[in-house]
């Protein structure tokens, strides 16, 4: 190991917001030897978190020590008692070398939360988000430290996706790149790198190319089932655009359309989708709501 990567490595994370991707990127930074910190709003969430992480790690166990149950217990508690729970951010923060934040997608919320932990954080712990939509740098002004800023941004399943693409903004140090790089490599993931621009990479290309999508179906050029059929059999991907859009949630692409509309009204990709926004009104939000596009 260099001195370098000695100097940067990261042993402990706190991680604010315990939902979906909290818990998931908790479970694989424990899993990578490091002490979590997960943070939520009160105890009863973070006693959700603390189960899904458990059978998340069961169904590993019962892969990798399928014939070892024993081991596979030994693998699970040496992974949840490296986890701490805290409904104070403030506190938790106090021993963390990275702080990953995955709360709420809302601007005003996430800014006010870093701006209160900029106060009381060491001065060498790096911020990061993971947020979908909004732009890093937005975040990152609520705080002193915008040379260790930087954006984490994790997929859905955390344990399952190999993908982390790491965002800096301008101010962002290399010292600071390089460690959220050496974070991720330790998580297990497969990072690409990345400027603040609005989706990064992957949602980038992925949302327009939904939205183009459903622009298809409201021209009556063809239909959903054709479509995906299409580009499964066409293109090569697993899933259709309709079959992705309402796995994604049609609530999760029309808020960040309106986002990005809003801040690039002369894109015409960015465009929102009256379809779209009639389907989340009806209620029709996707796979979770049973009915999005398709019923389920
Ligand atoms: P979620 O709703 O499952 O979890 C958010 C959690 O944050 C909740 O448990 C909530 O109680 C907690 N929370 C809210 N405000 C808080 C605060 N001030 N302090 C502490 N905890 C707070 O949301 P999810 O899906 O996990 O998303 C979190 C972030 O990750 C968002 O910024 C989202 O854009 C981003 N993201 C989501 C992906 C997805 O597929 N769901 C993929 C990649 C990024």
């Amino acid at each position: 190991m260099s001195t370098s990567i000695a100097r940067h490595a990261i042993k402990e994370v706190t991680i604010i917001g315990g939902g979906l991707m909290g818990s998931g990127i908790a479970q694989v930074t424990a899993t990578a030897g490091m002490k979590v910190n997960l943070v939520d709003m009160n105890e009863d969430i973070l006693k959700k978190s603390g189960s899904s992480i458990q059978k998340s790690l069961e169904r590993v166990a019962k892969k990798k020590f399928s014939d070892n149950p024993e081991g596979g217990k030994q693998f699970i508690d040496d992974i949840t008692g490296r986890i701490s729970f805290s409904c104070n951010p403030e506190e938790a923060v106090q021993s963390s070398g990275l702080v990953i934040e995955a709360i709420v997608e809302n601007l005003e919320v996430k800014q006010k939360l870093f701006s209160a932990l900029d106060k009381v954080a060491p001065k060498e712990t790096l911020f990061t988000s993971n947020t979908s939509s909004i732009p890093i740098k937005d975040i990152a002004v609520s705080t002193q430290r915008l040379d260790r800023f930087g954006g984490l941004h994790f997929f859905n399943p955390v344990p399952m996706m190999k993908l982390l693409e790491v965002i800096r903004i301008p101010e962002t140090t290399d010292e600071t790149f390089n460690s959220l790089l050496e974070y991720g490599a330790a998580v297990g993931k497969t990072t690409v790198n990345c400027k603040d621009t609005p989706g990064f990479i992957v949602n980038r290309l992925l949302v327009p190319y939904m939205a183009e999508a459903v622009r298809m179906l409201e021209r009556g050029d063809a239909s959903a089932k054709d479509i995906d059929i299409a580009m499964k059999l066409g293109a090569g991907y697993p899933m259709g655009p309709f079959e992705l859009a309402d796995y994604v949630g049609l609530d999760t692409m029309k808020f960040i359309l309106e986002g990005w509309s809003k801040n690039y009204p002369d894109v015409e990709i960015f465009k929102q989708s009256e379809m779209m926004n009639k389907l989340v009104a009806e209620g029709r939000l996707g796979r979770k709501s049973g009915k999005g596009f398709y019923d389920y």
